[in-house]
């Protein structure tokens, strides 16, 4: 008889989180169960190098046998709807069933840092100034070539397409099928205006689109587990070193945010983790651990860590204002879409 097999997709395997959220499957899914790990990137060359990455932790670390850990991937940009179109395509072609879905991919409209706004903000609220910065300046308006809001296409509408396309033919094969979403600690309701749901107006649409997330999560999980058995959890990994944040800073502003962080742990923040390894923690719980009669799907499961850097969960309630709103809007945007590309991703091989 065949091991019992666990697939799991991590989008933006490449990043920290993303990475990170790999070793601990590789880590924590029994060595007599077969996983596979779909990779997710919008280049070759990083998915390749995400693969060696994986196979090397788990050569030195994890020792799953032969056998019992293989890979593949999606080449995915969310901020093109035909590449997610093409994902699905090959996700329904090629897999019998998804067990687990991480959706940790993002981007930012990221502009420049505002020095003086920093140096206030650190001055006055160190803790928030190292959580929820107001001096990170967004550019304001980016769309995709699709024509969406570019931050709202990547983290919110392109995951939610990609949930609704697979959810009544992968997951539901899956005994235990779960969806994680990856949110932020700074979804605040300030950052969204539901007459700009694809944050083309706002100066914040980084954190917009988390707030979006919070009310798609809480919008969608009970359908999804009441018709499909799917669980749906909703997290978020506190603060950590991003991959991302190289392209902003240089050598100097790198140390200093990281004196920032340890300083914010130092002074009682639980929410800077600082290592992908811990940022890891709530979503590999609610994905492995969780259990839906005890562990509530309507709140926010957050990666904490105490001030010696040692991993604890942190749970939070979350403000439900605006989900039907929310979900309305992304249904009908969903049937838009669904109508364009209709005829997108076609069998070329076949008779005419
Ligand atoms: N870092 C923090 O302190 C922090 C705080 C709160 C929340 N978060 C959340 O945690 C998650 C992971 O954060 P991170 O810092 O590890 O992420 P990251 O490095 O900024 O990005 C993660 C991955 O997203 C992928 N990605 C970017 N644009 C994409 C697109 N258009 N389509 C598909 N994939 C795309 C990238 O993969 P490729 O380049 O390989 O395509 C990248 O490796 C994100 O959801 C982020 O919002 C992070």
């Amino acid at each position: 008889m065949s091991a019992p097999r666990k697939i799991a997709i991590i989008t933006g395997t490449s990043g920290n989180l993303g990475i990170n959220i790999a070793y601990r499957l590789c880590d924590e899914i029994p060595s007599d169960h077969r996983l596979t790990i779909i990779v997710t990137s919008r280049t070759l060359v990083k998915a390749n190098e995400t693969i060696k990455s994986i196979e090397k932790y788990n050569d030195e670390h994890s020792h799953r046998k032969t056998g019992f850990l293989d890979f593949d991937y999606l080449l995915l940009d969310f901020g093109d709807m035909i590449s997610v179109a093409t994902a699905i395509y090959k996700l329904k072609k090629d897999y019998p069933k998804l067990d687990y879905l991480f959706l940790n991919a993002s981007q930012n409209a990221h502009d420049h840092f505002d020095y003086f706004a920093a140096t206030k903000q650190m001055l006055s609220d160190p803790i928030g100034a190292s959580t929820c910065p107001e001096y990170k300046m967004e550019k304001v308006g980016v769309k995709t070539k699709d024509g969406m809001g570019f931050v709202f296409q990547v983290n919110v509408f392109g995951p939610f397409y990609f949930i609704e396309s697979l959810k009544k033919c992968l997951f539901v094969k899956s005994e235990d099928p779960r969806i994680i979403w990856v949110g932020s600690v700074m979804s605040k309701t300030k950052y969204l205006s539901f007459d700009d749901m694809q944050l083309l107006r706002t100066e914040v649409p980084y954190g917009g689109s988390k707030r979006l997330v919070d009310l798609v999560h809480l919008a969608t999980y009970k359908e999804l587990y009441d018709e499909y058995g799917i669980k749906q959890y909703l997290t978020h990994p506190g603060v950590f070193v991003s991959f991302s944040f190289f392209k902003f800073l240089n050598i100097f502003s790198y140390y200093i945010m990281m004196m920032m962080f340890y300083m914010a742990r130092f002074l009682g923040s639980p929410w800077h983790n600082l290592t992908g390894w811990n940022a890891a923690n709530a979503p590999i719980f609610v994905a492995l651990k969780a259990d839906i009669k005890s562990d509530r799907q309507d709140l926010k499961y957050g990666s904490a860590s105490t001030a010696r850097g040692h991993e604890y969960l942190k749970i939070d309630e979350i403000d439900p204002t605006g989900k039907d709103d929310v979900l309305k809007y992304l249904k009908q945007l969903k049937e838009e879409w669904d109508e364009k590309l209709k005829d997108q991703v076609t069998d070329t091989r076949r008779a005419y």
